[in-house]
């Protein structure tokens, strides 16, 4: 058995068997969001490729996802970068050769960090455009083909409730909607992949074939608020909601997030079931944000790479940035 239990990556209200015979191409799959995505999609009958840089996470979590199901097909495809659009078509060229059509597609991979503009160099700003949006053109270019096919063939709805097939999702986020310090990189990476979404739906809708985007906002447990979120912020938070008995016994407490919490991966999953299912047949171009409400706050309680007590603009004009945020850069320089 995989070392997950479904309620943890899914809501108990999916029916079994709602994506049988149909196959997801995941990038970004070995993730902590998109894995969980992934493993909804596969307990409730679907096969997977999941497409990352590094080969051993990658294939290490397609066994353990394939573990959801008994019988379920799920190949971890490595070595791959989706800067890199030829490496990218043939992952997508395996995947319909070994498990026989690609149907649900999800561009997850991204990247990220803090940095104030001072301290992006060029190449730091255009790093996160090539992985997300760029990476997110390659994806759909890789795939739109075998989406345009799946969408002919699997015609929904239907008079036999057989699964749809041709979605393709983009995972996005919400800081370009006000802009955010030290998120300049990402908000028009996501910006952009907002808008390539767009021209999808027009584009490709008349084929069958929809398109949409998930925007996260704090989702816990995750390499991308262990890069965004303070741990001393963080902690803080979780303390006033529980000095304030905000939502008591909720997991992820936050007096900054009108829901009262930070979200989970099974939230994401569960919107991504929605979005690939029957329910959503119609849905087509649209942006369905999972957040609690939190990008109305924009920064909530806590922002972006602030320590407790790190204010809006005092910090940027002193040039404080936390150090309590996983940095993940090779080599150390001054942030500002
Ligand atoms: C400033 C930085 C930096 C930092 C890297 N750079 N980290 N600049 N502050 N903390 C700069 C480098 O100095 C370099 O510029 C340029 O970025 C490219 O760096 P490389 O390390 O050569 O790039 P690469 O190996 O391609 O790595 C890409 C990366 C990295 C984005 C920089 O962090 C990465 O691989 N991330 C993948 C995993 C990840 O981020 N997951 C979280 C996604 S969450 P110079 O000028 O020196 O050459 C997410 C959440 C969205 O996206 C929001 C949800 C709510």
């Amino acid at each position: 058995m995989s070392k997950q239990q479904p309620h943890e990556f899914m809501s108990p209200v999916w029916r079994d068997g709602i994506f049988k015979g149909r196959v997801a191409f995941v990038t970004g799959g070995a993730g902590d969001i998109c894995s969980a995505q992934t493993r909804a999609l596969v307990y409730l009958g679907a096969d997977a490729c999941i497409i990352g840089r590094n080969v051993e996470k990658t294939e290490a979590a397609a066994i353990d996802i394939a573990k959801v199901r008994k019988g379920a097909r799920v190949i971890g495809i490595g070595n791959v970068d989706v800067r890199n659009f030829e490496t990218l078509k043939k992952a997508a060229d395996r995947c319909v050769a070994e498990l026989g059509s690609i149907d649900f597609v999800i561009a997850g991979a991204a990247g990220n960090f803090v940095s104030p503009i001072a301290g992006l160099s060029p190449n730091a700003f255009k790093a996160v455009i090539d992985i997300d949006t760029l990476g997110t053109f390659n994806t759909m270019k890789a795939t739109i083909d075998h989406l345009v096919e799946s969408a002919a063939a699997h015609i929904s709805p239907n008079d036999d409730n057989s699964p749809p097939g041709g979605r393709f999702l983009a995972i996005s986020a919400t800081f370009h909607y006000t802009g955010l310090p030290l998120q300049a990189h990402v908000s028009a990476a996501k910006a952009g992949v907002d808008a390539i979404v767009g021209s999808v739906a027009l584009e490709y809708g008349p084929r069958g074939v929809m398109a949409n985007v998930i925007a996260p906002g704090p989702i816990e447990g995750t390499e991308g608020m262990e890069r965004l979120a303070s741990t001393d912020a963080i902690k803080e938070e979780r303390e006033s909601a529980n000095a304030l008995q905000l939502r008591p016994g909720i997991r992820g407490g936050s007096p900054g997030i009108p829901s009262g919490r930070w979200g989970t991966v099974r939230d994401i999953a569960d919107a991504t079931v929605f979005l690939f299912s029957a329910a959503a047949d119609n849905v087509n171009g649209h942006v369905l944000v999972v957040d609690g409400g939190s990008w109305r706050r924009q920064g909530g309680s806590m922002g972006v790479g602030l320590d407790p007590g790190m204010q809006y603009p005092s910090f940027l004009l002193s040039g404080e940035v936390s150090n309590k945020v996983k940095d993940g850069r090779k080599t150390t320089s001054s942030k500002l």
